[in-house]
């Protein structure tokens, strides 16, 4: 990379075989937001020649480039080849998520006996953070050398108060690329007052860079899913997926059933619901794989959460135009978001999204990217 005012660190790594990275991270200035503060662009490189993109201004993955098949690098995520793009208008693209990703419904609960209001910015709920979330921030970045390789680490305070949630909220997003083509990404939070925290990621995929995404095959290990009603507020059922669309236990073609005549799918114009993971909360593990036949590209989402928000693109309707000229299309996408449930806050029944002080929020999410012939 050529760019003015770019510096490397490279280091080699000593850490276990898998996790060992021998990579580099690059900096770059990447414009200004509209109040002038300066963002940076990070590129992450392992030793395959894996490449991934990540800004200071909301944490944002802008590309992740990763061999098909035939060894053909390609970028497999949606957004805007600048920062423009990402202030002008984007559906949360490659965004880190939070203070609570997902909905709270009515943008108000209730904590130690004080009930919160929050903005509502999505019919009558809050969703993802509010109208500044932690997608549109700029965070303090610094790169670092570990034991396991360079590392690209965030912080950003959110102040008490800040979009409606009670206490400070530390927070940190460390962002790795594996030498096995695994973007990590490892989410600690501190507070100073009980409040509720859900952070994730929010990069729209599409494992062949091009068309929709109906094609590609997805397993989901999960015996539930939270059904919801027609805002996308969850009933507080755990609903078996067996004999439904929903049920992707086995591999299946995402557009095999997603047209069905299923009071679920139309509520979500498609799939946008949160399923149950089968595994014991807190372990970290598989929590979805995606397989593209078109470029053989396949993905793996691992992470420690309960729950696993699957998205199709349902509000992709073309007018939104991103990387290389690519007006994104309905279903042009899919998005795997690991997270606690939707609305957990007035939701006694979810596992608890509530954080308080002396306790330390953890969260790590892992893409890895791999190939099948
Ligand atoms: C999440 C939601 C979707 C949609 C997208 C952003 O995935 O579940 O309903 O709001 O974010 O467009």
């Amino acid at each position: 990379m050529a760019a003015v005012g770019l510096t490397i660190l490279s280091l080699g790594g000593c850490a276990s075989p898998t996790e060992q990275s021998t990579g580099q991270i690059a900096r770059e200035p990447f414009g200004h937001t509209k109040d002038g503060t300066p963002v940076e662009l990070f590129t992450l490189r392992n030793a395959k020649g894996a490449e991934v993109r990540i800004s200071n201004y909301g944490g944002l993955v802008i590309s992740i480039k990763v061999p098909d098949r035939n060894g053909q690098m390609g970028d497999v995520v949606l957004g805007y080849d600048d920062l423009a793009g990402y202030l002008k208008d984007s559906p949360y693209f490659g965004a880190m998520v939070g203070r609570y990703g997902n909905r709270i419904a009515k943008g108000k609960f209730t904590l130690d006996g004080t009930e919160y209001t929050l903005a509502v910015n999505n019919g009558p709920n809050a969703l993802h953070g509010g109208i500044k979330g932690f997608d549109k921030v700029v965070w303090e970045p610094s790169v670092m050398a570990t034991p396991a390789g360079p590392v690209l680490e965030l912080r950003y305070v959110s102040k008490d108060g800040e979009e409606g949630y009670p206490g400070n909220l530390s927070v940190t997003a460390v962002y790795s690329l594996t030498d096995d083509n695994g973007l990590k990404l490892e989410y600690t939070a501190t507070t100073d007052k009980d409040t509720v925290v859900n952070l994730t990621q929010h990069s729209y995929f599409n494992l062949s860079g091009k068309g929709d995404i109906l094609k590609d095959v997805v397993m989901i290990p999960a015996d539930k899913y939270t059904p919801v009603d027609s805002t996308l507020i969850p009933t507080g059922e755990l609903r078996p997926v067996e004999g439904t669309p929903f049920d992707f236990r086995q591999p299946t073609a995402i557009g095999a059933r997603i047209n069905q005549n299923d009071e679920q799918l139309k509520f979500g114009n498609g799939y946008d619901h949160n399923w149950v993971i089968n595994k014991t909360p807190g372990e970290f593990g598989l929590m979805a794989r995606v397989y593209d036949p078109d470029s053989g590209r396949v993905l793996e989402v691992l992470s420690a959460e309960p729950g696993l928000q699957f998205y199709t693109g349902n509000f992709l309707d073309g007018h939104l135009t991103g990387k290389g000229g690519w007006a994104y299309q309905f279903r042009d996408a899919f998005c795997m978001e690991p997270q606690h449930f939707p609305d957990s806050p007035n939701q006694p029944n979810f596992p608890s999204v509530v954080l308080k002080p002396g306790q330390v929020y953890k969260n790590t999410i892992e893409f890895r990217f791999s190939v099948q012939k």
